[in-house]
């Protein structure tokens, strides 16, 4: 099978790296890719978001199965673009991506159906969204901007002051254009996170093992919000209790939901939770892979990848068996020094083979270019070196000796990912 995907960062290169390992899959290819993935799949320059260009390069390479990764083309309606002409997509179509694309659609969802999550309010203008802070005056806050806002449109409102000037850059100012003119107030809730993705063909839902990402900047989750620092799998606090507490509450409930609205999801839908005192709540869903959290997902995944995707894509997901290596993995990811504020790009990575690679760990590549044999940075996140072992301890330990012997000028990473986690276990 010829299988072309869809993106250009880690999320992408682990979903490449786990379909090459099926024997169906003879050819890879990857728009627009990056350095590292370049090594694995042939890479084309059209960009992920370019709907005509994308179904354009599939009338060239004739695909057999078509993966479309990032969030924008998914929300933007390129699997409904591809199966248009014909491709075997795997994917969610626009009117099921609406439930990362539109915060608001979401949370109405989610208290149409009764599925757990944080009580809110929705705004479209500033005054009455400040009247509303004003009148409930309790902090922290949470305000999100409806639409995509690049991992951005989350603010946790320490203060009246933090709240009110979200909300004025968001409605207002238009700092996310359309996507923040409309906004959700949201109670704060507090507990351990988890990242549960899972394979859905829309009736059947099959969670994948849990993971625990890391998406402030800095140790001890100081610093800025970013896309992940760093990932671990299977998270601790995801006992086999709360599992089934999920899967009863919220997987299946919202794949009803969808399917009762007229949108049937198919694809990879991600659930952001958090374990509150009052049970697991959902903070989020995401109409894809997550990132960095694919990187230690997949590599545990002990079922072929394509026959799932074809599954999935099929309809005949209730008739597989999912399995999942007994085994731990965890994903250091090194960033460019600034990231994801200002940061410089072009910086020659040393310490990688010709491969990309370092030895006992892989290196998923995010934001690299291959140019006269050498690896250069080209992004915030770079390198998101992920190791798998018997047991976490060893599965960090390494992933940073595998991380240290690669050096680029600013290399930024946190130096903690996995405590945790690592706490968690120890009682
Ligand atoms: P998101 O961009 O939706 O992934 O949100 C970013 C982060 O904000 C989440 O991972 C949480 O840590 C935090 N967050 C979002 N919603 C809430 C909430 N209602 N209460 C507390 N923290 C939240
Ligand atoms: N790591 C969080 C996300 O992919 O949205």
């Amino acid at each position: 099978m010829k299988i072309l995907i869809v993106g250009g960062g880690g999320r992408e290169h682990a979903i490449i790296m786990k379909l090459a390992e099926s024997p169906k899959a003879t050819e890879l290819y990857c728009a627009p890719g990056n350095g590292g993935i370049s090594r694995y799949a042939k890479c084309f320059d059209v960009k992920a978001t370019d709907i005509p260009g994308m179904v354009e390069l599939a009338k060239q390479l004739q695909p057999d199965l078509v993966v479309v990764a990032p969030d924008d083309p998914l929300v933007l309606g390129m699997v409904d673009a591809m199966q248009a002409e014909g491709f075997k997509t795997f994917g969610p179509k626009a009117n099921a991506a609406i439930i990362e694309g539109s915060k608001i659609f979401s949370k109405e969802l989610m208290k149409k159906y009764q599925i757990p999550t944080g009580a809110y309010e929705v705004f479209t203008d500033s005054e009455s969204a400040i009247a509303y802070i004003k009148n409930q005056n309790s902090y922290p806050t949470v305000i999100k901007a409806d639409g995509l806002a690049l991992g951005k449109g989350v603010i946790l409102a320490q203060n009246e002051e933090e709240a009110i000037s979200a909300i004025r850059e968001m409605i207002d100012d238009k700092k996310f254009g359309e996507s923040s003119s409309r906004i959700v107030i949201e109670e704060f809730l507090t507990g351990p996170e988890v990242s549960v993705l899972s394979f859905t063909d829309g009736k059947t839902v099959i969670p994948m093992i849990s993971s625990m990402d890391h998406k402030r900047a800095l140790d001890n989750d100081e610093g800025l919000n970013t896309g992940g620092m760093g990932t671990v799998a299977p998270n601790p606090y995801y006992t086999e209790e709360i599992a089934q507490e999920c899967m009863t509450k919220i997987f299946q409930p919202t794949i009803e939901a969808m399917q009762k609205e007229g949108r049937p999801f198919t694809g990879c839908l991600y659930f952001g939770l958090m374990l509150t005192e009052n049970g697991a709540k959902v903070i989020e869903y995401n109409c894809r892979f997550g990132d960095p959290e694919t990187q230690v997902v997949l590599p545990l995944l002990d079922t072929d990848l394509v026959d799932i995707m074809l599954a999935v894509y099929d309809g005949t997901l209730a008739e597989l068996l999912v399995n999942w290596k007994k085994e731990n993995a965890a994903c250091v990811v090194l960033a460019s020094g600034g990231y994801p504020v200002k940061y410089e790009s072009g910086k020659v990575i040393s310490g990688l083979d010709e491969k990309g690679q370092v030895s006992n760990a892989f290196v998923y590549h995010a934001g690299t270019k291959f140019e006269e044999n050498q690896f250069l940075t080209a992004g915030g996140r770079v390198l998101g070196v992920t190791a798998t072992a018997d047991t976490l301890e060893q599965a960090l330990a390494q992933a940073y000796q595998s991380a240290e012997q690669i050096t680029f000028d600013k290399i930024h990473y946190r130096h903690d990912i996995g405590q945790r986690a690592l706490r968690a276990k120890q009682g």
